[in-house]
């Protein structure tokens, strides 16, 4: 199978004194867009960084930005990530209510942006039905969200299998503990978009990682 395959490394693996090198080293390496993880310290135990380092990152690179945000009150910033650079926007499900969330979705398209929801790995995949003719893609986490250099969670992979039958157009991302033997099986599942983090930038070789990872996941 030779399939569209879409690799986006996480920033928050990069070295951050060198981000101008790093943006450009993950361009060179073949990455197809960049995954930047804002986090608030309250949506998950963590606070990564906000809207002057995407715009830094968009400065750097001719990428487009996907920005994760991981944080409570993600709809109070659709004009900042617009405005920071960002190509795409997702936003977990639990952070409100449906007709809340599928607001903020509607809002980033508005925006010009995509839109995608996330699931935690403790929801099941039923819950982005209500949110699927409002998304260009779909998030499902492998890792507790927060924190790079987690291991893959397995039991996500009949999660991946379930929404590729509900939503057999939609491009569905995996994100966090994803190297080329378990994107190989998220590929299988039916996902397209791989966020890599570790597994790209503290590779020894991030191109030869990156065409590895591609290539497990045809
Ligand atoms: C985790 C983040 C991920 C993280 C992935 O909450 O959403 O994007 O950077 O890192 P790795 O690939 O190291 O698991
Ligand atoms: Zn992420």
């Amino acid at each position: 199978m030779n399939k569209k395959v879409i690799i986006a490394p996480s920033i928050l693996a990069c070295d951050m004194a060198r981000l101008g090198d790093e943006m450009k080293r993950a361009t060179e390496s073949g990455a197809d867009m960049l995954h930047a993880d804002v986090m608030d310290g309250v949506y998950v135990p963590n606070i990564s960084f906000g809207f002057d380092f995407i715009s830094a990152v968009h400065r750097s690179s001719d990428l487009p930005i996907d920005v994760h945000m991981m944080t409570v009150c993600p709809g109070k910033y659709i004009k900042e990530l617009k405005e920071a650079g960002a190509a795409s926007v997702t936003v977990h499900h639990d952070i409100g209510g449906t007709e809340e969330v599928i607001k903020i979705l509607k809002d980033i398209r508005d925006a010009g942006m995509r839109s995608a929801v996330a699931l935690r790995p403790k929801f099941p995949a039923e819950d982005v039905v209500p949110f699927l003719p409002y998304v260009d893609m779909i998030l499902v986490m492998t890792v507790e969200p927060g924190f790079g250099g987690q291991s893959f969670m397995e039991d996500m992979l009949p999660k991946i299998r379930r929404i590729r039958e509900m939503a057999p157009a939609v491009p569905i991302q995996v994100d966090g503990g994803i190297k080329a033997a378990t994107a190989k099986s998220c590929a299988a599942a039916g996902a397209d978009v791989f966020v890599v983090g570790t597994a790209s930038f503290k590779a020894p070789d991030m191109k030869s990682a990156i065409e590895e990872i591609r290539e497990s996941a045809r």
